[in-house]
């Protein structure tokens, strides 16, 4: 025997003794759809022993036509044994039954009982179909001939899958996907010369290719983590196609970036909203001590610059000339000297309207008024607007068409207003609304005053709830394009006034703070709603931390992708434009502990990095590998991981400079590509420590292609840095060892 021929017997042989079976009966069939009540296993439908032509088979699933159960077999199965029949409890009403048994791998037909009834002379078929190599097995009962499933008691008995590594499970149907699927945005948003970062969103069961063509130079592709970054020098609109291909299928996407020099919303807009606290009970002398408040505080300075003034702020009528007016009584002086009163602080004003006749409270909304309305607020100077969505046809195509005539309306106003959609995320706003003019969208119901709703329905949600519905959004946001989980709780205190806060009794500090972190690495719009006049020390000390709202602010416009989830514990992860990490530790016990781990491998940084705590405003450790903390009940720690050496260093730098540093042979050499001309060019040697050991260049530089070598013998053996500056601010940095 040739040692071809040898190895392949002891790989079959090897197969054959790693093989195992498995029966229908031993997997949990739930997530398999039935055409009448469950699907029974080891009994007919109907609850009786599995029996076929009056043989008893001791093990095997009842099924009710049209029934169908989807198994992953992870590629690792290789046969399907079963026999299959019309069940003898059909007895009653023989005549009815007419079904066909099929068997689909990987979406194709591989066996087909054809129709059976009950009345054949042979009532049982078996089945002994090769599935190696494939990924899912679809087992279907169809209602036959007759179209309808009358009496069509249907068993699989006697069956064996043999497989040679996981254990096939029983899937939903949702969760078959052959062809790869994007599922991201495709149309953002950039300021020139500002970091960028598009991540992408591929989902597929197989191994598929993903591919970027046309790519606007100053953009690079990383393969590995699946995102674009880069930056972009001259405004413009750039296109570049995106593509996953795997051996079913292709999904490609033309995704689009917007680069303009000025963005209207290029970080999450931060305010004060009104609801929450205050529902309907407010007035103009209520609103100015508020932005009063927000002023002393120091709100304003850290960032909060927007007061919004929600539902049931409008009179009950329009004036003879069909324009909105406000509710006199609340507003003696009108919005427009609110307006200026808030400008004069250097506060800007929102309000609210809905896209339909009547807003959520009952006021008056703008559908049908939509050019009026947004004329009006512009010369009122109203600077954000928040729409809502109550009493409006529960459709795409009509939400579209009306957030974009009011988004038209308001870009048409001669004024820059924020637009503000609010249709909580039922119609997945985060697909259109972007393209409606929409510069945020909510993506929850009404956040109330509570830790955990229990459950996600009837219109509210705690944070438990809101966090957990803004997984896969992450994909859709970006600078001029928020995702929106409504507002934070903190310093309400359970003393909110709005229907959404009805008997929510509040949450205590650490909880406010955790809400506030977790609101901060998703890049939410910060939208507080308390009494800031108020305003404890506690509330201060959260709201007002720099650190953290330097995490909700950065300027690359990430919102956090949650990498780690057990039981009780959630990692978040959120890029920041300096190339450090912001990071959640998150504990979602209700009463112990948890210790959580971080390594600095889980979030694509290596060497040495330090963690910083954004709450304690301390560094914990700096080190090669990671970090674990302990974590409090429903605590969040807010942590930035600071690469030591590679702040500024961005994809587009290094390959549009081409930068290269090494020792060799006693000689340093450093190699670099300018695409442009640069008025200097400064390449310095650093320690490790980042203090200066000699300059090795500083002048103008024509643009080209550049290798430096020099002399080193006298350096002593150890790790460096090699920086290379040039006139426009752009830096890399390379850690090298003598
Ligand atoms: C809806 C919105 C809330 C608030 C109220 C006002 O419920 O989701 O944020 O604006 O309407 O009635």
């Amino acid at each position: 025997m040739n040692r071809v021929k040898s190895i392949f017997l002891l790989l079959v042989i090897c197969s054959l003794a790693y093989s195992q079976t498995t029966r229908l009966d031993q997997i949990s069939l739930t997530n398999g759809t039935n055409g009448f009540g469950s699907i029974k296993i080891n009994k007919s439908t109907m609850g009786n022993p599995l029996k076929i032509n009056s043989v008893t088979y001791a093990n095997g699933v009842g099924v009710f036509s049209s029934s169908e159960i989807n198994l992953n077999l992870f590629g690792t199965a290789t046969r399907f044994q079963a026999t299959v029949g019309i069940d003898d409890d059909v007895l009653v009403k023989p005549n009815e039954a007419n079904l066909e048994f099929q068997i689909f791998a990987d979406n194709k037909l591989i066996w087909s009982s054809g129709i059976m009834k009950y009345t054949d002379s042979i009532r049982t078929k078996t089945i002994d179909v090769n599935i190696t190599g494939k990924n899912f097995l679809t087992l279907i009962t169809t209602v036959g001939s007759d179209g309808v499933n009358a009496s069509d008691h249907a068993d699989w008995v006697s069956t064996t899958i043999t497989y040679n590594g996981t254990k096939p499970v029983c899937i939903p149907k949702s969760s078959l996907i052959l062809t790869p699927k994007i599922n991201n945005g495709n149309y953002f948003f950039a300021k020139t010369d500002t970091p960028i970062m598009t991540r992408f969103n591929v989902t597929s069961f197989y191994p598929t290719t993903v591919s970027i063509t046309n790519l606007p130079v100053g953009l690079t592709y990383n393969a590995t983590r699946n995102l674009v970054s880069g930056k972009i020098s001259s405004p413009g609109v750039y296109t570049y196609l995106l593509k996953a291909k795997n051996e079913y299928g292709v999904d490609s996407m033309n995704i689009i970036m917007d680069v303009r020099d000025v963005l209207d919303a290029p970080t999450p807009p931060m305010g004060w909203n009104s609801w929450n606290v205050f529902g309907g009970e407010f007035d103009e002398t209520k609103l100015k001590g508020i932005a009063d408040a927000m002023v002393s505080s120091g709100m304003k300075d850290a960032g909060y610059t927007y007061l919004i003034i929600d539902d049931l702020w409008a009179a009950a009528t329009r004036d003879a000339s069909g324009l909105l007016q406000p509710d006199a009584t609340k507003f003696p002086n009108g919005m427009k000297a609110l307006a200026d009163y808030m400008h004069s602080k250097g506060i800007k004003l929102g309000i609210y309207s809905d896209a339909a006749l009547t807003t959520c409270g009952g006021s008056l909304g703008s559908y049908g008024n939509e050019v009026k309305d947004a004329n009006q607020f512009a010369a009122w100077g109203i600077d954000m607007l928040k729409y809502d969505y109550c009493n409006a046809p529960s459709d795409v195509a009509a939400a579209t068409a009306r957030y974009k005539t009011m988004g038209d309306a308001l870009k048409n106003s001669g004024r820059k207003i924020l637009f503000n959609i609010c249709e909580w995320g039922q119609l997945k706003p985060w697909l259109w609304a972007s393209n409606a003019g929409g510069n945020t969208w909510r993506t929850t119901w009404d956040s109330r005053d509570i830790w955990n709703h229990g459950s996600y329905d009837g219109g509210h949600c705690g944070v438990i709830q809101g966090l957990d519905n803004q997984k896969g959004l992450e994909y859709y946001a970006g600078p001029n394009r928020w995702n929106d989980p409504d507002m934070v709780m903190t310093g309400l205190y359970g003393t909110g006034k709005s229907s959404s806060n009805a008997g929510a009794n509040g949450m205590t500090d650490l909880e406010y703070q955790s809400q506030f972190s977790l609101w901060c690495l998703l890049a939410a719009p910060i939208q507080t709603s308390f009494d800031v006049t108020k305003i404890s020390d506690a509330t201060k000390r959260i709201l007002t931390n720099a650190e953290a709202i330097a995490v909700d602010q950065d300027v690359l416009g990430q919102q956090a992708t949650r990498i780690a989830k057990s039981a009780d514990t959630d990692i978040y992860v959120k890029d920041l434009a300096d190339g450090s990490v912001a990071v959640g530790l998150f504990n979602r016990n209700n009463t112990i502990s948890q210790d959580i781990t971080l390594n600095w491998s889980d979030i694509y940084l290596s060497g040495v990095c330090t963690a910083r705590d954004l709450w304690l405003h301390a560094d914990l450790a700096t080190n090669d590998k990671g970090i674990t903390l302990t974590v409090a009940p429903h605590e969040t720690r807010l942590l930035k991981i600071i690469p030591a050496l590679k702040s500024g260093v961005s994809n587009l730098i290094e390959s549009k400079l081409n930068f290269n540093a090494y020792f060799k042979e006693k000689n340093l050499y450093v190699d670099y590509q300018l695409l442009e001309d640069s008025n200097s060019i400064k390449i310095e040697l650093l320690n490790i420590n980042g203090s200066p050991v000699s300059l090795i260049e500083n002048k103008p530089k024509a643009k080209g292609k550049y290798k430096n070598s020099i002399d080193c013998s006298d350096l002593v053996a150890g790790f460096y840095i090699c920086q290379l500056q040039t006139s426009d601010g752009q830096l890399c940095k390379k850690v090298i060892l003598n």
